[in-house]
């Protein structure tokens, strides 16, 4: 299949690389400021020249996403704003737009997170964010069959421990390569309409 990888730079796209190269894919890899493509996806009018560039495609896969980390009462409605436009719209815009432009039976594979879940301290903006992609996923499922979508939901990586590790006491981690599998999965697979908790 041909796919384009949003976030293919960072610490959980290097992985999901690595694994749908392996399965003999090929991979358009887009990022801000790495990639075969470089585009900011929150931002739609650069989402559109992303798929005017790429040419159809089989499958879309974010990996991508970011969101501010700070106690709720320090939360301003900027703050949940930028959560929701850099996690949850830039990849409810992707699949919007993808919809017409990839192959009949493509699919969808967004990134969301444990947080939609199991809340930490710090982390609202995040669970909001997560919970909004969970949700657009099992509704968007239903209308845009043949083609699929799934959200991938990892909790903390092993390889992101030394990072984040103290804001998830007791938790267990996920290895990188699990997740990457997940992907796999849904790309490969026939579900959709799924959150794959790991
Ligand atoms: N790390 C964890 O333990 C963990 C656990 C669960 C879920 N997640 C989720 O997994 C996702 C990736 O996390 P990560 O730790 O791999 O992050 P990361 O290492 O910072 O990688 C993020 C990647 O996305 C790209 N990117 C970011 N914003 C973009 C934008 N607006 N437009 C286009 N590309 C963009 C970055 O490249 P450029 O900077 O060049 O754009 C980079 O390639 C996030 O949504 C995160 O919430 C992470």
């Amino acid at each position: 299949m041909k796919i384009l990888l949003i976030g293919a730079t960072g610490t959980l796209g290097t992985a999901v690389h690595k694994a749908l190269a392996e399965r003999g894919h090929e991979i358009l890899t887009v990022g801000r400021s790495g990639g075969d493509l470089r585009y900011d996806f929150t931002d739609p009018a650069r989402t559109a020249e992303l798929y005017e560039r790429a040419g159809r495609v089989d499958a879309v896969v974010s990996a991508a996403g970011s969101v501010p980390y700070k106690p709720v009462t320090e939360m301003a409605p900027e703050d949940y704003l930028a959560a929701f436009h850099g996690k949850a719209l830039s990849q409810i815009d992707l699949v919007r737009q993808g919809i017409p432009r990839i192959s009949e039976r493509g699919s969808f594979t967004l990134i969301t997170g444990v947080l939609a879940r199991e809340p930490i301290p710090t982390g609202t903006a995040a669970s909001m964010a997560n919970g909004a992609v969970e949700a657009f996923v099992r509704a968007a499922a239903i209308e845009i069959a043949p083609q699929r979508i799934n959200a991938v939901s990892p909790t903390v990586f092993t390889e992101s421990l030394a990072k984040y590790g103290d804001f998830f006491p007791g938790m267990p981690p996920v290895d990188l390569a699990d997740v990457a599998r997940a992907y796999v999965r849904s790309v490969e697979g026939a579900q959709t309409g799924q959150v794959y908790a790991l």
